[in-house]
């Protein structure tokens, strides 16, 4: 396995492209409400990707053995955990909704990431699975340093979701970005502490953690070939950074003005 290591021309290059990413994020965030539904949020992204001068990296996007992924981005509601296609069915008060924008910039470099809004009035469960879904991956993030390893991500999530009662997806997982869409490495949400590949200054990769409400066992919805949902039908939240890892520590490459207050213990977007 070779991890790329990115110089500082790639490294501006995808502070650029993550923080075009978040400003879809930061546009769409505006029209989270009752009603609209997710191919409205489809076309809303569509349109700020064409103002920016990016490209969806989802639609179209074809791994082997799955059909062209159909939408500018990806809108997974409630019990669906990821890759939801958007449709004409209208949000209603009390969902929450994961939308995950990845672009390519005119010069070829991925930006990745996705946050969980609430619909209008939510549960307190639907809240509290979004807020300590929200908290996981920022403990991950934190974990980011040279000389650390991937383990120690996995672990930080891992034992912070189960400790609430939460589980965690193991499907899919975050991966190597850069002007590859899904690179290496794979970036585990769960695992133990000083395992896996050790983390050197250079490198960009995604930490987006599922986490369920009710068991972490998945299933195709199958009808479309892409749409990913809880078995036992729970709810399922996801947040999504694409983050470099500097000299000391981390970067958090896809924020931008209007992202979500940080918990209360992350004292730093960058280290
Ligand atoms: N953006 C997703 C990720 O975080 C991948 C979506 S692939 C799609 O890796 F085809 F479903 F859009
Ligand atoms: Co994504
Ligand atoms: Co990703």
């Amino acid at each position: 396995m070779t991890i790329e290591i990115k110089d500082a021309a790639g490294i501006a290059a995808m502070r650029h492209a993550c923080r075009l990413a978040a400003d879809v994020l930061d546009t769409i965030a505006a029209h989270i409400v009752p009603g609209i539904t997710t191919l409205e949020i489809d076309r809303i992204g569509a349109r700020c990707m064409k103002e920016q001068g990016t490209v969806s990296a989802t639609i179209g996007y074809q791994p082997p053995g799955y059909p062209p992924y159909p939408g500018y981005l990806c809108t997974s509601v409630n019990h669906v955990v990821c890759h939801g296609i958007p449709n004409e069915k209208p949000l209603k008060k009390g969902d929450i909704v994961n939308v995950d924008v990845t672009v390519i910039t005119k010069d070829g470099w991925f930006g990745d990431t996705s946050r969980t809004y609430l619909v209008g009035e939510c549960s307190i469960a639907a809240r509290r699975l979004v807020q300590l879904t929200y908290e996981a991956m920022w403990l991950g993030i934190q974990q980011v340093r040279p000389g650390a390893h991937l383990g120690d991500i996995g672990h930080a999530i891992q034992s912070f979701a189960e400790g609430h009662g939460l589980s965690v997806v193991r499907e899919f997982c975050g991966h190597g970005i850069g002007r590859k869409f899904h690179d290496e490495p794979q970036v585990l949400h769960y695992g133990r502490p000083g395992t896996g590949v050790e983390l050197q200054p250079g490198m960009t990769f995604t930490i987006e953690p599922m986490l369920n409400l009710g068991k972490r066992d998945i299933k195709e919805l199958g009808k479309d070939g892409w749409t990913i949902i809880t078995k036992d039908h729970s709810l399922s939240a996801q947040w999504e950074h694409t983050i470099l890892v500097t000299e000391t520590g981390f970067d958090v490459l896809t924020l931008s003005p209007g992202y979500p207050p940080l918990p209360g213990f992350v004292t730093a977007t960058t280290t």
